[in-house]
């Protein structure tokens, strides 16, 4: 089946890294060039572009937008070099849970410390590793696709939370993506989607690629979830992730842990899908993952307008819950789909 969303997030394009504005979509469809180092910062931070693979090649891109900036210096190559790892450790602070972000970036920065070319011949090899990491992602999300198509029962509706679809990546989506390679083989499916307060990017995001995608999608609030799944009207949650401990458990988006909770509750299959690089192995268990801490206007005002009294009540935002590994049926990756013992599966994954 051919899509015709037929979304790239985000490009390279010479000198300059191209990107779908997301803080207007569904209002606007737009792109936005990104010129420079820090805009690529503020970008990420202000989640113009957002969800964990697409935040990962922005911070690629960041890497050479710094390097091309630069490169003007009259720097030694030395100096460059110094001066541009620097550049790439700060771009990783742009946003702290989706572990994609430094992955990719520590992928630059392995091109730079590989390399034994001139300055210019660096920018050039950052360029062309940028591609490939955009390439890649978007084959790797097939291939999670595909695995994730298997599990998904006939005609079965398909609970998500927030945007994991090809605007949250560089194209085809992670939870998307198994919705869509679902589709492609039985069109009977359908999706419900939870708003995903306080951004809504389920309601703003996930509806608007799914229904560009002409995928039947109904759209829910997040308090809704348990109301649909005790009447049997929902038959599994696939969702993405932002970042994944060594024991499975999962940080992603404020909000899926109480979709699990309600789930393992009603006996209903809870899928993550996400690339192997959303795994970091270095932490071994979800306590230890750093949980974003955003703006209270997130919370208190929609669309700009305030939705409580803004003096005399306290307000707190965390971007993201963890989901511990005991309610997560299987990690969908791109080298199949993981079971428990997570330890174990994650260590062999890793190892092919
Ligand atoms: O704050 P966001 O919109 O960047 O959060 C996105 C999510 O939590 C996604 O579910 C996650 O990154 C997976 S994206 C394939």
């Amino acid at each position: 089946m051919d899509f015709k969303s037929k979304i790239k997030t985000i490009e390279w394009q010479d000198t300059y890294s191209r990107m779908v504005d997301q803080t207007i979509v569904p209002y606007e469809y737009r792109y936005v060039n990104i010129t420079s180092g820090d805009a690529m910062f503020d970008a990420i931070r202000n989640m113009i572009v957002r969800g964990a693979p697409a935040i990962g090649i922005a911070g690629a891109h960041g890497v050479i937008l710094y390097a091309q900036e630069l490169e003007k210096e009259k720097f030694t190559r030395e100096e460059f070099v110094r001066k541009l790892i620097e550049k790439a450790e700060y771009i990783k602070t742009s946003r702290p849970t989706a572990v994609n972000l430094m992955w990719a970036v520590d992928k630059q920065i392995e091109v730079i410390k590989a390399s034994d070319s001139d300055i210019e011949g660096i920018v050039e090899e950052l360029k062309q590793k940028a591609i490939a990491l955009e390439n890649e992602d978007i084959e790797i999300n097939k291939r999670i696709g595909d695995y994730g198509a298997e599990v998904v029962p006939e005609g079965a509706t398909i609970l998500t939370h927030c945007n994991a679809g090809a605007l949250a990546t560089v194209g085809y989506g992670t939870a998307l993506g198994v919705v869509r390679s679902a589709y492609a083989k039985d069109n009977t499916i359908q999706v419900f989607a939870d708003e995903t307060r306080p951004r809504q990017q389920g309601a703003r995001i996930t509806t608007f690629e799914l229904a560009m995608d002409g995928i039947p999608v109904t759209l829910i609030t997040d308090g809704m979830c348990s109301y649909f799944m005790n009447k049997g009207m929902i038959d599994m949650v696939v969702v993405g992730a932002d970042r994944i401990a060594a024991n499975g458990d999962t940080a992603n988006k404020i909000g899926t842990y109480t979709v699990a909770i309600a789930a393992k509750y009603h006996n209903i299959p809870f899928y993550v899908a996400a690339p192997l690089s959303t795994i970091d192995i270095s932490i071994k268990s979800g306590k230890e993952i750093p949980i974003e801490e955003r703006a209270h206007e997130e919370v208190t005002h929609i669309n700009g307008k305030p939705i409580c009294p803004l003096k005399g009540v306290n307000i707190i935002n965390p971007g993201f819950d963890v989901t511990p590994h005991e309610l997560i049926t299987g990690i969908i990756t791109e080298k199949g789909i993981l079971k428990p013992d997570y330890k174990e599966s994650i260590l062999t994954a890793l190892s092919k």
